[in-house]
């Protein structure tokens, strides 16, 4: 780009954060300089008709990365677990996933209201695995009285679990009793990459133990849209299918397409740095008299955290999240009693230490005695 370049990247970014240390989800992150210009030089065609070249490229990119035979680029982590399921399941068979999954909490009931199926949960453990033995007992189909299951889905990284991150073991071990039986594994891999990126492997390696992955091209890739599907090439043509059904025929979605080139080629080395700030915010938090936090757990970019209330209880998170806000540094807080902070492209480590500050300076002005 030109010579102000910089000053361009300074714009996008201060764009990005508002002006406000933005926290609340990877989700936030606007497209880099390089997105921007890959997308207004993006050669489009139709793409229902398979003409676009560049939505083509990146679905090949995104399957030989994925060391899946084919890929397909949906619009949202949404759309891609509904088309994996719906590809994956007949009408009214059972899904087995987590119950504190994304897909189980957050996708607005889409296995139920797409597919006829109901959602069997088995307990999430604070690890982002499966309790195994509720896992092994949940299969279905041998009696005529069950419905049949027809997927098991596992979360990687795990979100509500503090983006903890399930080894290529981890997932061998909880995929076994569905391979046992024959069955398809899907991965809500919004993340995936994250968890590559904390583990040292390349994310085919966590692909592998699965037949089907979802990841985001829009959270911590920064992407400004998508999401990918990978899986086997009949898999895929079937899920092409399921996505036009479901509305998700773009035409010239080389547009968006071409930000996600960029997403897979420049932007996944730099997840290690978000996971480096993470853990400075997690073991800075863990200094602030009444903030409560396990910064041992934080492994990639999501962390969770409370207050300390009374008798040591979990305390009402809401005047925190409040006075924060105020002073600019936005968080989520879970109705769960938690407070969620994410870091991404456009959070620095200096964006770090003046959120730690706000929240050192907001967590005294909670504790000082009215009028004080
Ligand atoms: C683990 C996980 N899966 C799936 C999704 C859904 O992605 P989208 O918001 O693009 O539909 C999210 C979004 O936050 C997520 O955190």
């Amino acid at each position: 780009m030109s010579s102000n370049y910089g000053s361009y990247e300074a714009r996008i970014g201060a764009l990005a954060s508002g002006e406000k240390i933005d926290l609340r989800s990877d989700t936030v992150t606007h497209p880099s300089p390089n997105m921007r210009e890959a997308m207004y030089r993006a050669e489009v065609g139709d793409d229902v008709y398979g003409e676009d070249p560049t939505v083509n490229q990146l679905e090949e990119l995104a399957a030989v990365m994925l060391g899946k035979e084919a890929g397909l680029f949906v619009a949202s982590g949404t759309m891609g677990n509904a088309v994996s399921m719906l590809t994956h399941c007949r009408r009214g068979d059972e899904i087995i996933m987590g119950d504190r999954s994304h897909t189980y909490l957050y996708e607005v009931g889409g296995p139920a209201r797409l597919n006829g199926s109901a959602t069997r949960p088995v307990p999430t453990l604070a690890d982002g695995t499966l309790d195994r033995e509720r896992l092994a007992r949940a299969f279905q189909g041998d009696d005529i009285h069950e419905a049949r299951t027809g997927l098991l889905c596992l979360e990687d990284t795990h979100n509500m679990v503090g983006g903890r991150v399930l080894s290529p073991e981890t997932l061998r071990e909880l995929a076994a009793p569905a391979r046992a039986r024959n069955l398809p594994v899907h991965m809500d891999g919004a993340r995936v990459f994250n968890a590559a990126v904390a583990l040292g492997v390349p994310v085919s390696a966590l692909a592998a133990e699965v037949d089907s992955v979802q990841f985001c091209l829009s959270k911590g890739l920064s992407a400004p849209v998508g999401s990918m599907v990978v899986g086997s090439r009949a898999f895929i043509d079937e899920g092409r299918r399921v996505r036009k059904l479901l509305g998700g025929g773009m035409r010239q979605a080389g547009i968006i397409a071409a930000a996600g080139i960029i997403a897979l080629n420049e932007m996944v080395d730099r997840l290690a740095d978000d996971h480096v700030n993470a853990k400075k915010l997690a073991d800075g938090l863990a200094e602030i008299p009444g903030i409560t936090i396990a910064p041992e757990t934080v492994e990639t970019n999501i962390l969770f955290f409370g207050v300390r209330g009374e008798d040591g209880a979990a305390g009402d998170v809401t005047p925190l999240v409040t006075a924060a806000a105020q002073a600019g540094v936005l968080l989520s807080g879970g109705d769960d009693g938690r407070i969620r902070a994410v870091t991404h492209y456009g959070i620095s480590a200096d964006d770090i230490e003046r959120a730690l500050s706000v929240l050192a300076e907001a967590m005294r002005g909670l504790a000082a005695p009215v009028g004080a």
